[in-house]
């Protein structure tokens, strides 16, 4: 009897499929990934590789990234209702009104938005290059969409820069607090503390070093040091223990993105074997939401 995971490895290269996990989804998914990584990673992945089926195990507006960079190529959602919170508030029709108001402003926008919404902007980022997408601009009137957390980090460190924020957040890291992050502190003395820039400023304030679900990888992996409190999403510590084995890290248990648990192994075999969840954007969405994403991949 076939297991799962020899399923999912023929149905891979009868289809000439590849499988791109990020960082917050489970154990298993990651482990059967041929790719895992954060949101800039997962777009430069799906934008170079050869193979003709992307299967995305994230959520929507990653398999929507991934679609509007290899357009040709079939992307799968094993989840096809995985929603990002945030990218459910900033539609393309209220950015559309909000940038009549604000005339002469540059649109970046986070990649956690809609492909539709992405139609509005002129640059698209990921916490993993915001502050350097933002400094690359010839513009100084930046309208930022839709975190107002990494806005506000973006708009501290570049204050050359008038940035207007649209506010909307991810409740799941807006919601962790300085007393959860002083008393992780407390707990773990000697530990390297480190968040994603989308939380809130009293929580950044307070820590070490501040990036992208890939950057604290990386930053964990180079330190020397052995104890670290990571303020993001409890699906990162998998790869934080692999590839840093005999670190220990602490996560806020609170950090739970539910849209990244729901996919599991038997429904990535599952939308592989009957070519479900398909991502179907309208052509001109491709069209008009290219440029900006490609940009955002570009600039590393
Ligand atoms: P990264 O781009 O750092 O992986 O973050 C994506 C995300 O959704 C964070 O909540
Ligand atoms: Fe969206 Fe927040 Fe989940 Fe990241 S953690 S995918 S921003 S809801």
């Amino acid at each position: 009897m076939e297991t799962v995971r020899e399923k999912i490895a023929r149905l891979k290269k009868e289809k000439n499929a590849i499988i791109l996990a990020h960082n917050y989804t489970t154990a298993e998914v990651q482990d059967i990934a041929d790719y895992v990584g954060d949101s800039l990673g997962l777009s430069i992945e799906a934008s170079k590789t050869d193979a003709d089926v992307i299967v995305f195990c994230g959520v929507t507006f990653m398999g929507e990234s991934a679609k509007i960079l290899s357009p040709g190529k079939t992307v799968l959602m094993p989840v096809p209702d995985a929603l990002c919170d945030m990218a459910s508030i900033c539609s393309a029709e209220s950015l559309a009104q909000c940038k009549a108001k604000h005339p002469g402003y540059t649109v970046v926008g986070y990649v956690n938005t809609t492909g539709e919404t992405k139609t509005q902007m002129d640059v698209c980022c990921t916490s993993g290059n915001a502050l350097k997408v933002v400094s690359s601009l010839g513009s100084d009137k930046v309208l930022f969409v839709p975190d107002r957390n990494l806005g506000a980090f973006i708009a501290e460190r570049i204050p050359e820069k008038e940035m207007v924020l649209w506010d909307g957040c991810c409740p799941i890291h807006d919601s962790i607090t300085r007393e959860q992050i002083l008393e992780l502190k407390g707990m773990y003395p000697g530990s390297i503390s480190m968040a994603h820039p989308e939380c809130r400023k009293e929580v950044l304030d307070e820590v070490d070093f501040i990036g992208s679900t890939e950057a604290m990888l990386n930053e964990c992996k180079k330190s020397d040091n052995s104890e670290f409190i990571v303020i993001t999403e409890v699906g990162m510590k998998h790869r934080m223990e692999k590839e840093c084995p005999g670190k220990i890290f602490h996560f806020p248990e609170s950090a739970v993105c539910d849209s990244m648990k729901k996919i599991t192994l038997e429904l990535v075999a599952s939308c592989l074997e009957d070519m479900t969840g398909e991502i179907v954007l309208d052509d001109d969405v491709i069209r008009d939401a290219y440029l900006p994403v490609k940009r955002m991949t570009e600039i590393r």
